[in-house]
């Protein structure tokens, strides 16, 4: 079976791409320093699956543990690069902490890879990339404009990195998925999305509120130029993101250059507004949430959705659950955690 190592595979996507990638016949090696995350995922992913993970704790900025992790668990395939902080609000009061993270951990992990000469590169980019578009669906090419986290800031910066390499023509073949608004957890409720404190994310206030562990949901503004006046998004399945990461692989094997970097939207295709995502949870789940609505938020983006076609094309890729699938899977597993 294939390795490929997954940094940050106790995260929310990370966890549910080892899923995938066990279920495709490939063998991942996790790496995770727990910084926002917990080690109750590992075990999680091991109920799923049955069978016991690889796993290594450590930190992708520390350049000798990253070279033991490839040494001890030779050979390594590929490497999809989850690891980052990722607080969009955090990011803005802790700038220097962003920046060395993020891009600090992605140049001394190209770095380990050259000297190991590991060719292929799935990188965890995001639609945040994207600033503030003109228009939507949003499609690849669109240029990347100014972000207003330093987040955003940083995934920017790491595609550029890595097109530069390329462009350099160091060995290196590299997809970049920029992701739209992953929900959702695994329907067996054994893994799912633990943010750590309050969240900032749609959904995972939602089932916090109908748990009863945020008192309301408030909803960011409803006075946006959109058919009910709140924000759109394209709020994607998280097992379908993993699958793309799949799907990315089995494509890199296809590619004869010795360099490439490829970039791929991945989302479901379609915008659904955040009211309609409340009451789509309502429905599915057969409760009532508790909400108002408030002054929007700074930073927020009218709308975001994908023009997916490139992945659907090139990565034979295409998102398959629904909205409320994803919402029943987070009420599943936000009940699942309570019993913990
Ligand atoms: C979605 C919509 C809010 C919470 C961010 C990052 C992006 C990616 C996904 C990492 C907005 C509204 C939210 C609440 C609300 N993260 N909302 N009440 O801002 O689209 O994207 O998360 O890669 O990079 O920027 O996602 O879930 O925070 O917000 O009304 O309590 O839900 O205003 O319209 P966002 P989000």
């Amino acid at each position: 079976m294939k390795k490929i190592l997954i940094t940050g595979g106790a995260g929310f996507i990370g966890s549910h791409t080892a899923v995938s990638l066990i279920e495709s016949g490939y063998a991942p090696v996790l790496v995770d320093n727990f910084s926002n995350s917990d080690q109750s995922v590992l075990k999680g992913i091991e109920k799923v699956v049955g069978r016991k993970l690889i796993f290594c704790q450590g930190d992708c900025n520390d350049a000798s543990f990253l070279k033991n992790v490839f040494k001890r668990h030779a050979p390594i395939a590929g490497v999809i690069h989850f690891a980052a902080y990722k607080s969009v609000n955090e990011s803005i009061e802790q700038p220097a902490k962003y920046y060395q993270n993020n891009i600090g951990s992605l140049l001394t992990l190209l770095d380990v890879m050259s000297d190991r000469g590991i060719p292929h590169l799935v990188f965890s980019s995001s639609a945040t990339v994207y600033g503030f578009p003109e228009r939507n669906p949003i499609t690849e090419d669109f240029p990347l404009k100014e972000v207003p986290s330093v987040y955003g800031k940083t995934k920017q910066i790491c595609e550029q990195v890595i097109n530069d390499v390329v462009r350099a023509g160091k060995p290196l073949k590299a997809i970049m998925l920029r992701y739209f608004n992953p929900i959702g957890a695994h329907p067996s409720g054994l893994i799912g999305e633990l943010p750590i404190g309050i969240p900032n994310n749609l959904v995972p206030y939602i089932t916090q509120t109908a748990a009863g562990i945020r008192e309301k949901f408030t909803l960011f503004g409803s006075d946006y130029q959109t058919p009910d006046g709140s924000c759109i998004r394209d709020f994607i399945h998280v097992l379908d993101l993993a699958d793309t990461h799949v799907k990315a692989f089995g494509y890199l094997d296809t590619v004869q250059d010795k360099s490439c970097c490829e970039v791929f939207n991945v989302g479901t295709g379609r915008g659904h507004s955040v009211k309609e995502v409340v009451q789509t949870f309502e429905q599915a789940n057969g409760l009532k949430l508790n909400y108002v609505v408030g002054p929007r938020r700074p930073g927020d983006v009218e709308a975001c959705y994908a023009n997916v076609d490139r992945a659907k094309r090139i990565l034979k890729w295409e998102a398959k659950r629904s909205l409320s699938e994803a919402l029943q899977d987070a009420w599943r597993w936000q009940k699942n955690l309570q019993k913990k």
